[in-house]
């Protein structure tokens, strides 16, 4: 549900400037760049003030849900070419600048439907995913955790300390992948 419903733009804005302060963010260059900063949350996925997912990390280190899992499911998944923790190999980008760097909705383009460079001098292809559940379902997950990493909000590695997967996540996840 989102916690916006039935408030005017002011409310609204004070009610954002309110969150915006209540939401822990790493001490970071991400600190207060409004493509990173966690502005609001909802049933334990967090987005900036333009409603685009991003991380939380609490200041004993604790991640979010979805940079957890987002961790996880890159390294299933994309690691083989864009390199461990999305930091690019030689013939795929490094997708922890990409994350940052591309808008929200090309970065899910791109992996929805691929991209292709191909000419003389070039044989680059993203392959599409768009019928891979195991993808799909964590979209939001792989970017979340590719933002964390390539703003230094998170250590390489596996994230210890974790927030509890919540019923509406894990809802919308059994929802998608159709068990
Ligand atoms: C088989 C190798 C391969 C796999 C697996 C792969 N990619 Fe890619 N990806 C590429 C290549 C190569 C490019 C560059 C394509 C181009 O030149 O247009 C690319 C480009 C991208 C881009 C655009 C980056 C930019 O800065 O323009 C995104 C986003 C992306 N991949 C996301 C993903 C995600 C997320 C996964 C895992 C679900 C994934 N890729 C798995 C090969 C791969």
């Amino acid at each position: 549900m989102m916690m916006r419903n039935g408030i005017s733009g002011l409310a609204l804005a004070a009610t954002l400037t309110l969150l915006a302060g209540s939401v822990v963010t790493a001490e970071t260059k991400a600190a207060d760049d409004p493509n990173l900063v966690a502005a609001y949350d909802e049933d334990g996925r967090y987005y900036t003030e333009d409603d685009v997912p991003t991380f939380n990390i609490q200041e004993d280190g604790t991640v979010d849900w979805l940079t957890y899992s987002g961790f996880r499911r890159y390294h299933a998944e994309c690691h083989v070419c864009h390199g461990p923790e999305g930091e690019g190999s030689t013939y795929a980008p490094a997708l922890k600048n990409s994350a940052i760097d591309m808008d929200y909705y090309d970065f899910v383009d791109v992996v929805t439907n691929g991209r292709k460079r191909i000419s003389s001098s070039e044989n680059s292809v993203m392959p599409s995913f768009g019928d891979n559940p195991n993808v799909m379902c964590y979209l939001d997950d792989i970017y979340v955790y590719l933002k964390a990493h390539g703003s230094e909000a998170i250590a390489r590695g596996r994230p210890a300390k974790k927030e509890d997967k919540s019923d509406a996540i894990r809802e919308a996840e059994n929802a998608c992948l159709g068990t």
